[in-house]
């Protein structure tokens, strides 16, 4: 017995770290993960590995037309959608000063109209069904700004804001919707934020009360909580999964 038994649950951005991680988890606990990446390859072979006839969808999150079609191919196949979990994200470091105007774009693109686009296509059909779970990766960038990474905050701060309006609007559906934000967490996306460089990575893992950065399996458990019914009362919350580096 999972708690996620029967349920149905897209993730996106599930082909690689954080996503691919909650993707397993929630087959782990019963659920029949509808895997979704930017990369066909990585979303088929995330999806191939896992039980419950899991499927890989290549789905690009910017792009309303993709997600729709996504959406339409789930409800067609499956009948319902119990779980949203919006985990595509993407950024790129550098001083605001520096920034230029196509990387906001790409990191507004993807990090916030991404949640957008997917709650668009997903929140009907959760409020007809009268029930539903959705889960949004923040960030502690969102929650307390982080330098180098002023637009992302600003994007992240938005999907914050975005879960508590949502959740709000969606309660009378008896939708929840609650916002997990990692702190550093071992993937491919913090190397290209500098944790590749060990001396970044040791001053960090240094600032971490748990001595250790997040990975990507701490995430997963508390995404998990959230989508399955022991969470059925909480909505419109924000927790930090970065072993005490941000608190309150
Ligand atoms: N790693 C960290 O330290 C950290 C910290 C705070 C928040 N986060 C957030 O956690 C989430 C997962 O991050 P991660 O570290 O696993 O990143 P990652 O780069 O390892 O994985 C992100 C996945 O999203 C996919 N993706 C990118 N653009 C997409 C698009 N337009 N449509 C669909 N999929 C797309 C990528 O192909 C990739 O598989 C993101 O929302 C990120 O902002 C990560």
């Amino acid at each position: 017995m999972g708690k996620l038994d029967d349920k149905i649950a897209i993730v996106t951005g599930a082909g690689q770290g954080i996503g691919k991680a909650i993707a397993e988890k929630l087959s782990a606990e019963g659920a029949t993960v509808v895997v979704t990446d930017i990369n066909e390859a990585t979303a088929k072979e995330t999806a191939e590995r896992l039980g419950n006839a899991s499927v890989g969808i290549r789905t690009d999150v910017t792009d309303p037309a993709s997600v729709e079609a996504m959406v339409e191919q789930v409800t067609t196949q499956f009948g319902r959608v119990d779980v949203l979990v919006n985990n595509a994200g993407w950024d790129k470091a550098s001083p605001f000063m520096d920034s230029d105007r196509a990387d906001w774009e790409r990191v507004i693109a993807i990090n916030l109209f991404g949640v957008l686009n997917t709650s668009k296509a997903v929140l009907p059909v959760m409020a007809a069904q009268g029930s539903g779970s959705v889960v949004n990766l923040g960030s502690d960038a969102g929650r307390v700004g982080s330098s180098g990474e002023a637009v992302y905050s600003a994007a992240k701060g938005g999907v914050i804001a975005f879960t508590k309006a949502t959740a709000r609007e969606m309660a009378r559906h008896q939708v929840n919707a609650n916002c997990v934000c990692p702190g550093p967490t071992d993937t491919a996306l913090f190397a290209s934020m500098g944790g590749d460089n060990p001396k970044l990575r040791e001053a960090l893992t240094k600032a971490i009360p748990f001595r250790r950065l997040a990975q990507p399996d701490d995430l997963a458990n508390v995404v998990a909580f959230f989508a399955s019914d022991e969470a059925n009362f909480v909505t419109g919350q924000t927790v930090s999964v970065s072993g005490g580096l941000t608190m309150s």
